[in-house]
């Protein structure tokens, strides 16, 4: 379903903000929890990926849970009305504060990333009385084949209890009084578009169950993260990612025991493709061997680009002249304040109107202040 840009009523917006196409979110929503429940898998939505309040409306109107990496995320989760029983939480540096907080909520379960950090939550929760439910998030050693700084389940990463230290874990689990062994959690990166890293993974887990089955360590839930990447090229043709071929490769690869229930983190996946950086031009300098688009949009509204190299499809929607080349550029004081180099674009000139596309995952969420810019605003197609 391609995005309808409403030009008209841009002219009098304020750029740059993202354009969100609320029609192509229900869209993706509806598909993913129709084929999750379909598999009867339960899905998360990954805060991380964007905290938008409307997003976030919209992701629990359509009944998913929450993955959280704070105890902000947490915080945001109960107060856009997510039941606390559909809320986990992960991340390798839980404080204390953010420890409590998720205790008083009374969440759905920590990934618990260390022993230290498991001792921690069992005394805190002690504290309080509670028993805390837990699941160990595992680094399976499996690569991801995605960019180096969005690998997480390499043994190099600093993500998770490593495959060496997991029956240690398990044990130590089993001896605090405070803390609840619920099941198992992994996440191998982000943007994973080779389904063969999913089937890796699914191996590397019923290695792992085995061991546990062995043990009399029943797991009620397997959790697996998020990663499903989207086609960055083709935000259009391929605007809602191939949900079905993704669970599919874990329905028949990951060996399941009696009453196990299957959760996903997904972020990128269900919001990336609905947004759009629209940004405006505001001069376009000639140099001896190319020329540059400088728009008012910089590394600070969309990071992406700067960060990790990462492509955005770039489009002209005022201008169907013939075409050029540009590089897209910000106005931030940095080298690396590009969006895309030789970028083929309809003659540009001073005010049209650019979107740079599939920037609704990681975009807006990881704007900053950076040279004391604004944050981009943000602005629903419904
Ligand atoms: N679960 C956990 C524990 C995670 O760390 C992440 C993402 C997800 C789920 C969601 O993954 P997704 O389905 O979105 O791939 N800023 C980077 C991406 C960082 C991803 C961090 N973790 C980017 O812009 O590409």
């Amino acid at each position: 379903m391609p995005t309808v840009f409403p030009n008209a009523s841009f002219e009098k917006m304020e750029t740059p903000f993202y354009f969100y196409d609320t029609e192509l979110l229900r869209q993706t929503l509806n598909t993913v929890t129709t084929l999750a429940k379909k598999h009867d898998y339960q899905v998360h939505f990954a805060v991380k990926a964007n905290a938008n309040p409307r997003i976030l409306d919209e992701v629990r109107a359509a009944g998913l849970g929450v993955d959280c990496v704070s105890g902000n995320e947490v915080r945001a989760a109960l107060e856009h009305g997510f039941d606390a029983k559909k809320i986990v939480y992960a991340g390798v540096g839980k404080a204390d504060w953010e420890i409590n907080l998720a205790l008083d909520a009374d969440i759905e379960c920590f990934n618990v990333e260390s022993i230290p950090e498991m001792e921690v939550i069992n005394e805190l929760a002690c504290k309080k009385g509670k028993v805390a439910d837990i699941a160990l998030r595992i680094n399976p050693n499996v690569d991801a084949h995605t960019h180096q700084y969005i690998t997480t389940g390499l043994e190099e990463n600093k993500f998770g209890i490593g495959l060496w230290e997991v029956e240690a874990a398990a044990f130590k689990a089993q001896s605090l009084s405070n803390i609840n062994l619920v099941g198992i959690h992994f996440h191998i990166g982000s943007q994973i578009t080779d389904m063969g890293a999913f089937l890796a993974l699914s191996t590397r887990i019923n290695e792992l169950q085995k061991w546990f089955e062995a043990n009399k360590i029943h797991l009620s839930v397997i959790n697996l993260g998020g990663g499903l990447g989207i086609d960055y090229e083709h935000p259009d043709q391929l605007s809602i990612p191939d949900f079905e071929a993704y669970f599919e490769t874990f329905a028949k690869h990951l060996e399941l025991r009696e009453g196990q229930k299957v959760h996903f983190e997904l972020g990128r996946s269900l919001v990336a493709q609905c947004g759009s950086l629209i940004t405006r031009v505001l001069y376009v300098k000639k140099g001896q061997k190319k020329q540059f688009a400088i728009v008012d949009a910089g590394m600070n509204d969309l990071i992406r680009p700067a960060l990790y190299h990462a492509y955005h499809k770039i489009e002209n929607i005022s201008s169907d002249k013939p075409t050029q080349k540009y590089d897209v550029v910000g106005p931030v004081c940095e080298s690396s304040d590009c969006f895309g180099k030789e970028v083929v674009l309809p003659e540009t000139s001073r005010g049209d109107l650019i979107a740079i596309r599939s920037a609704g995952a990681y975009g807006e969420i990881m704007a900053s202040r950076y040279n004391l810019r604004n944050f981009p605003g943000s602005y629903f197609s419904e």
